[in-house]
C-alpha cells in the first residue's frame, strides 16, 4: 500500500522532458503541438504560465487554435507566421498534471545583447571577468582576442579561451589593453560579431628622468655635473594608470604642473625666478611626457629637480641633482 502511494506521487511529478522545437523567423509550425488527454474541459494550455486557453476556449484565437478538438486529441496550433516573441515554454496540463511541454526556440544568428561595460577598471593583483553574453540559436561560439604589440604595430591576437567570459587572475599591468571578443553560429552568418573592451589595471605611476645635456643623451645616476652656460633638457616620463598630475620643482619650489585632467601645464606664477622653458606635455601610450629646456646660467639653477608623479593609486619622486664643475 505505502509503496503503491510512493509510486503514485511519483508519478506525478516526474515530468517528461519538453520537446524541442527549431523554427525560422517568419515561418509557419508545420505541425501542431500535439497533446493527447482524456478529458478536454479539464485541460488547458499555457505559454510561460499564461493560459492559452481553457478546455475548448481559446482565448487569443486570432493566433492561436485548437486543431483537433476531440480526445484524445487536445493540440495547439499556432495561426500566424512566427515571431521571435513567439520563443518559449509551452505546456499542456490536464487537471493539475502537465502532460506535455515544447521549448520553440528562434534560429538566430549570434549576437551579444549583453557585455561587460566599454571601459573596466581593475587594481593590480586582483581578478576580473569580462562578460561576452553572447544568444542567437544555434548556440554561437565566443572566442577572445587581446590586442598586442607585435612588430608590426599593435595587432589583435587570440588568448585561445573561448566561452561568455574571460577571467584574468593577478592582473599584471601588462593586461592593460583592449579586450575582443568575438561571437559567430551557423544561421546566416559569414563574420562574427564583436566587441571591444578596455581593461584599465591601475597603479602607482612609474617615473624615468632623461637627461640631455647640450643635446647629448646621458644616463641617469641620479646626479651630474655642469657647468654654466650648458643646456640642459630634464624630461619626466611617467607611466600611470589613472593617469597622473606631474610636477617639476626645484628643490622645493614648483616650477610647472601638468594636469592630466584638462591636458594642460600650469606654470608657477613666480617664474621670473626661474630661467626655464617647460614644453608642451607629450602623450605617449599610457603616459605623459614633461619635459624641462634650460641654460645652467644662474648659481641657483645648480640645484636638486625633482619630477613628481601622482595618481589615485600613489606618488613617486624622482630626483636629479646637478653639481657645479668649475671652468679650468
Ligand atoms: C552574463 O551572464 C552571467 C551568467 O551567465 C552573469 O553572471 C553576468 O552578470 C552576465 N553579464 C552581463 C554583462 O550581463
Ligand atoms: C601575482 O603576480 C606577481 C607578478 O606580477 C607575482 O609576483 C605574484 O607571485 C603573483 N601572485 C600570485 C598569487 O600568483
Ligand atoms: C576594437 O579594437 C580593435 C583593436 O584595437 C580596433 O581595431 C577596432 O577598431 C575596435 N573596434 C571598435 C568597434 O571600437
Ligand atoms: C624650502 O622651503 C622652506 C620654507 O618653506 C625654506 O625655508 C627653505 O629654504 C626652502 N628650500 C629648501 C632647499 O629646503
Amino acid at each position: 500500500m505505502y509503496a503503491c502511494i510512493c509510486f503514485l506521487a511519483l508519478s506525478s511529478v516526474i515530468h517528461a522532458e519538453p520537446e524541442l522545437v527549431i523554427y525560422e523567423l517568419g515561418d509557419n509550425l508545420k505541425y501542431p503541438l500535439y497533446c493527447r488527454v482524456n478529458d478536454i474541459s479539464k485541460s488547458s494550455w499555457k505559454r510561460s504560465d499564461v493560459p492559452i486557453s481553457a478546455g475548448g476556449y481559446v482565448f487569443d484565437f486570432n493566433k492561436y487554435s485548437l486543431d483537433d478538438r476531440s480526445p484524445p486529441e487536445y493540440n495547439l496550433k499556432l495561426k500566424k507566421s512566427l515571431l521571435k516573441n513567439d520563443a518559449g515554454k509551452y505546456s499542456c496540463t490536464e487537471g493539475r498534471e502537465e502532460i506535455k511541454s515544447y521549448i520553440l526556440i528562434a534560429k538566430e544568428s549570434a549576437s551579444i545583447p549583453k557585455h561587460s561595460e566599454s571601459s573596466i577598471y581593475s587594481m593590480l593583483g586582483e581578478t576580473v571577468k569580462l562578460w561576452c553574453n553572447a544568444t542567437g540559436y544555434p548556440e554561437p561560439t565566443v572566442t577572445w582576442y587581446a590586442c598586442q604589440q607585435t612588430r608590426y604595430g599593435e595587432k589583435l591576437e587570440s588568448i585561445g579561451i573561448s566561452g561568455n567570459m574571460l577571467g584574468i587572475r593577478n592582473i599584471s599591468r601588462n593586461c592593460n589593453t583592449i579586450y575582443q571578443c568575438q561571437a559567430i553560429n551557423s544561421y546566416r552568418m559569414k563574420k562574427p560579431v564583436a566587441k571591444n573592451i578596455t581593461l584599465r589595471v591601475h597603479f602607482f605611476p612609474d617615473v624615468f628622468v632623461g637627461i640631455k645635456l647640450n643635446d647629448k643623451e646621458i644616463s641617469n645616476s641620479g646626479f651630474i655635473f655642469g657647468r654654466k652656460k650648458d643646456r640642459l633638457a630634464l624630461s619626466c616620463s611617467v607611466y600611470a594608470v589613472p593617469p597622473a598630475n606631474v610636477a617639476w620643482s626645484r628643490d622645493n619650489i614648483t616650477i610647472g604642473t601638468y594636469h592630466h585632467v584638462n591636458g594642460i601645464i600650469e606654470k608657477s606664477s613666480n617664474a621670473d625666478n626661474f630661467l626655464y622653458g617647460l614644453t608642451k606635455a607629450l602623450e605617449i601610450k599610457i603616459g605623459i611626457s614633461v619635459t624641462m629646456d634650460f641654460t645652467l646660467d644662474a648659481d641657483n639653477t645648480f640645484a636638486s629637480y625633482h619630477c613628481d608623479a601622482k595618481n589615485e593609486v600613489g606618488y613617486t619622486r624622482k630626483t636629479v641633482k646637478i653639481k657645479h664643475v668649475q671652468k679650468r
